[in-house]
């Protein structure tokens, strides 16, 4: 009989962002803790605090929103739960992505639209400093010199403290690693979504954190029937075992899995400890497709 999974985000081992931040290697991705479309409140205010604290408690210290997230409603909502915030705990937020309607995603990475989407996200989450900010998107209709040249200035004026990047390949890491350190890429990235292996293996390569969005494919993953067999040999679930193949994929990944559900988070978190074998690696990675 396998053993039972316990809840702990350090059972995944650690990762040291940009060189003096170090988390488990097991996160969270808040997004989930806003109303239907990202948009709005969560119909339960009060539950998403609880998530947040619970998630604290497991032993996540790496939460992951964006200003564009309710916009707003998730960074504040992260302040109401766990601020003062413990410490270690590091919260990246990300800025350059906008929201004109639920469901809506519209780049904007002018230099004065991330100066002030940066300074409301200071201000929502009740910090001095940012740990991690990541640019949403590159904006292809703004020059990319002034979207990391922004950031540069952001960073020296200390409300920045680390850049990351979300959904670019690998010669776009290279340009921005021209201008200024990037310590973090977030792409989609799962099991059954592998289109950005290239980029995995560059952040492997370099010690750049690959934190891949929609770890679960969005919860499809969790009724994935080809996951059955490895998670029934486990003892553990088929979400378990997508977020357990993540962690074997590169010692640099940092999954961000999302919940509404304290059960779904407790169940995710416990993913931390599962070790899969080389051999079920490839097999899941040979059979699971999108
Ligand atoms: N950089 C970007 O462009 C970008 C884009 C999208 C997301 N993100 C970030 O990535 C994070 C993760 O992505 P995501 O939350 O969209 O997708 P995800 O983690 O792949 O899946 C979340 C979905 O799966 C369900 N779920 C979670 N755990 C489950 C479990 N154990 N069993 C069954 N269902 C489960 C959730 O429903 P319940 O709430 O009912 O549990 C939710 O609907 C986000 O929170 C956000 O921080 C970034």
């Amino acid at each position: 009989m396998a053993p039972t999974l316990t809840p702990d985000a350090s059972a995944a081992g650690t990762f040291t962002l940009g060189g003096d931040l170090t988390v488990h290697r097991m996160g969270y991705g808040a997004m989930r803790l806003t109303g239907k479309g990202v948009w709005g409140p969560p119909a339960d205010r009060e539950e998403a605090r609880r998530v947040l604290r619970r998630a604290v408690e497991l032993g996540v210290d790496f939460i992951d929103t964006a200003d564009s997230y309710g916009p707003d409603v998730n960074e504040e909502i992260i302040a109401e739960a766990l601020h003062p915030y413990p410490e270690g705990l590091v919260i990246a937020t990300k800025g350059g992505l906008e929201r004109p309607g639920p469901g809506q995603w519209t780049p904007n990475g002018r230099p004065e639209h991330l100066r002030q989407v940066c300074e409301g996200s200071l201000r929502r989450l009740k910090m001095e400093s940012i740990d991690l900010y990541q640019l949403h998107r590159i904006d292809p209709e703004v020059p990319f010199a002034d979207q990391v040249g922004v950031l540069q200035e952001l960073h020296d004026e200390g409300k920045i403290r680390h850049v990351g990047l979300s959904e670019v390949g690998v010669d776009e890491i290279r340009r921005a690693r021209e201008h200024l350190p990037v310590v973090s890429v977030q792409n989609q990235y799962n099991l059954s979504q592998r289109q950005w292996d290239d980029v995995v293996d560059y952040c492997g390569e370099e010690g750049i954190a690959f934190i891949p969005w929609f770890p679960l494919a969005t919860g499809k993953l969790s009724s994935e029937k080809a996951l059955d067999e490895v998670a029934t040999r486990h003892g553990a679930t088929p979400s378990q075992v997508a977020l357990a193949w993540l962690l074997h994929r590169s010692p640099t990944m940092l999954p961000i899995p999302g919940t509404s559900q304290i059960a779904h988070l407790e169940e995710n978190v416990a993913a931390a400890g599962l070790q899969l074998t080389d051999d079920e690696v490839r097999t899941l990675a040979a059979t699971v497709t999108d």
